[in-house]
């Protein structure tokens, strides 16, 4: 019936209303230039508007509905889009935090809410997942997507489709997905913002494309064209990259979104002389909708008329268009999504309070616990210090949507209410700044407790878009406040809040306590707070690698070998003999990262006390299954995330030296086992190989299991037969 209905309103449209329907503007705030010359309501008005973004509220939504349904002539309803990405009203952690769960029911859940909540604040269309992989802890963006690894990335960024557009788009509670940045914009160079990129067909293929499949899967219903290049021309106007790859071979055929007047950034790519230039090169390769260059809106009639570009060109993008719309229930009824008693009944309820509480619980990563300092003994005199303890704005982190600090619990409220002997006491500005009183209050009243939590970390600013920092440590005076109150023999667990790894190698050496707990949302002092007081095992693992310093990076598990490697090389010594010296490493710093992925501890013990393959080898048809049987060693419950890696010792490219493929989260009681198996197929073990196809090939394999990608506990050989 949908297409029906698109097919008529296709031919009733005049071209000067088709390529309005591909123009998108802006309605709010800008993440850019301000481009083009058209006024929003006008342009609604006249029917030369096909979606908005930012619309600040229900009211002026409606109002934007309104002006495109009863006034303008051809009375299509407009789609409107903002950047839900961690939660609409109801905040959760940043995804980077909430893929540390390493539990794609988290994600899915928090989507799920965050969908809730915006279909009933008028969105129709959020900007989300951001699938990026990235090894660059300086780029600000790794705070919006999954991490380094494209396995956890793919099953992350899957869950997430499923909670944003869940079964139904129709449905008042469920919004338009997209699938963002297509692609490798992860990869800019030096982690600086907006910046080239240069990759290799297989490192496209192999860590960026696989979280895009994975969306695609699930059923995204939009994609995003990246800032960034691929083989020298721009993601928004490659035709490789969108009508070969994306559309071709990946088989999808629904709405490709420019980014942020990505399709005018071509002019300053230096790949198009005018925007007469830029539309027709994004057209022909494949984007439909232009966020706010205005290059369709100004050129697309005249290169039709001109017979430069075909109509049919246009009508594709316009179908695609006009199809959302009638998936989204739009035509049938255009106000579906603006109802403000169902958006007072749906914001910020208990019950997503309650799921932000236990997604933020489960993001926590404790990355040291020297002595068992953590959890903290119950009835002592605890110190609380650090700004961001009280911040309540910064815990929201970057791309908040509705997220209202006001409604933020602080780690200080919350210590406040659950530990009888609690001092809060400042110690640091917000931004890291500490004058010589704030330090000298909170060396005194940690010197008097018997133990300190001290908050230190990130303003949300300093990570997400256009956030880039060359150095990745603790910003301003943090680092002097914490080896102060170190100082002072007071056990000092540090609680970290940012959006990116950080570069704390002396804190990792000094600090005995540190747990991560990135930007968590609305619930940051509860999830902290059951974390630090033991109710809840810490069981968060690490999405990315943590540098020793700066100069490692990037810095990631599953990177290639190389001809020299400096595995078990002595750092301790210079090198004098040559076989030591001519290697790849550095002179001054171990090339392992401080802390590796998958790395974070509990408050318990696990042993793999087994590990077994079913067969010694199976055949490119055959399942292979991998049994794994860990045990709580410890007294408490805990939860352990058992890692599945694979090791590809011989193939036609290079190999990583191992690669995630599969993972778990098994709750144990204290002293119990449990065994979990996990099947691979051959497809787990393809990759691009050097006849420029995916593909498994024969020989021998390794199966790495254990606690993280640093820690393996064992590994099993089977071999892959013809
Ligand atoms: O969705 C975002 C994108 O990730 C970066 N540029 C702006 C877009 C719309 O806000």
């Amino acid at each position: 019936e949908v297409e029906e209905r698109v097919e008529t309103l296709l031919s009733e449209l005049t071209l000067e209303q088709k390529v309005g329907q591909l123009n998108q503007l802006n309605a709010d705030f800008a993440t850019g230039t301000a481009v083009g010359d058209m006024d929003v309501e006008q342009g609604v008005l006249d029917g030369d508007v096909g979606s908005v973004l930012n619309v600040a509220d229900l009211e002026e939504a409606r109002a934007f509905q309104e002006l495109a349904v009863e006034e303008s002539d051809h009375g299509i309803p407009l789609v409107l889009a903002l950047d839900v990405i961690h939660g609409h009203r109801t905040i959760f952690p940043i995804p980077l935090g909430e893929a540390a769960s390493w539990n794609p029911e988290m994600a899915e859940l928090s989507a799920r809410v965050a969908a809730t909540e915006a279909a009933a604040s008028g969105v129709h269309w959020t900007f989300a997942p951001s699938v990026d992989v990235s090894r660059d802890a300086r780029w600000g963006r790794v705070m919006e997507a999954a991490g380094e690894d494209p396995y956890l990335s793919a099953e992350i960024s899957r869950a997430r489709v499923r909670g944003f557009q869940g079964e139904d788009l129709a449905a008042d509670d469920t919004v338009l997905a997209c699938a963002k940045h297509y692609v490798g914009y992860g990869a800019s160079e030096a982690g600086r913002e907006y910046n080239t990129v240069d990759l290799s067909e297989t490192a496209l293929r192999e860590v960026h494309l696989p979280p895009f499949e994975a969306c695609l899967e699930a059923g995204v219903g939009s994609v995003m064209n990246a800032f960034s290049l691929y083989d020298r021309v721009p993601a928004s106007s490659n035709e490789e990259l969108v009508r070969e790859l994306l559309r071709g071979e990946l088989g999808f055929d629904d709405l490709v979104v420019s980014d942020w007047n990505s399709f005018g950034e071509l002019l300053e790519h230096g790949v198009a002389g005018d925007l007469r230039d830029a539309a027709r090169a994004c057209i022909e390769a494949g984007s439909d909708v232009d966020m706010v260059s205005g290059a369709y809106a100004t050129e697309l009639v005249d290169l039709v008329e001109d017979g430069v570009v075909d109509e049919s060109l246009v009508d594709r993008a316009v179908r695609r268009l006009l199809t959302v719309k009638g998936a989204l229930g739009l035509f049938e009824d255009p106000y579906r999504y603006f109802d403000e008693e169902r958006r007072s009944r749906r914001l910020l309820t208990d019950d997503h309070r309650e799921a932000a509480r236990d997604v933020a619980r489960e993001s926590q990563v404790l990355l040291k616990n020297e002595g068992g300092l953590l959890p903290l003994d119950d009835g002592g005199d605890v110190a609380l210090v650090g700004g961001l303890a009280d911040s309540a704005t910064d815990m929201l982190g970057a791309w908040r949507a509705e997220g209202d600090p006001d409604d933020v619990t602080t780690l200080r409220a919350t210590l406040a209410d659950r530990v009888e002997g609690l001092t809060y006491v400042e110690g640091c500005d917000r931004d890291g700044a500490v004058s010589d009183e704030q330090l000298e209050a909170a060396v005194e009243t940690v010197a008097s407790a018997d133990a300190a939590v001290v908050a230190v970390g990130e303003r949300y600013s300093q990570s997400g878009e256009a956030a880039s920092r060359a150095h990745v440590d603790l910003p301003g005076d943090q680092r002097a406040l914490l080896e102060a109150l170190v100082e002072t023999g007071t056990p000092v667990a540090a609680v970290l809040f940012n959006g990116r790894p950080l570069a704390i190698d002396w804190a990792a050496e000094r600090v005995p306590a540190i747990l991560e707990a990135w930007f968590p949302g609305v619930e940051a002092g509860p999830a902290i707070a059951d974390v630090l007081l033991g109710e809840c095992d810490p069981s968060g693992r690490l999405p990315m690698s943590f540098p020793v310093t700066e100069g490692q990076i990037p810095v990631y598990y599953n990177r290639l070998r190389t001809g020299r490697p400096a595995e078990d090389a002595d750092l301790t010594e210079p090198p004098s003999d040559p076989g030591e010296k001519y290697l790849s490493r550095y002179l001054d710093v171990p090339n392992e990262p401080l802390y590796a992925f998958g790395h974070g501890e509990s408050y318990t013990t696990f042993a793999y006390t087994d590990v077994s393959l079913d067969a010694a080898t199976m055949t490119a048809d055959e399942t292979l299954s991998v049994d794994v049987t860990v045990e709580n060693t410890g007294d408490r419950a805990g939860t352990e995330v058992v890692q599945v890696y694979l090791r590809d010792p011989v193939g036609s490219r290079a190999r990583p030296v191992r690669e995630l493929v599969r993972f778990e989260n098994v709750d144990l009681d204290a002293g119990a086992s449990a065994t979990v198996s996990f099947d691979l197929t051959a497809a787990d073990l393809a990759f691009w190989t050097a006849d420029d196809e995916y593909a498994a090939e024969p020989g021998e394999f390794e199966v790495q299991v254990g606690h993280a990608a640093d820690d393996i506990a064992a590994v099993e050989t089977f071999e892959l037969v013809e």
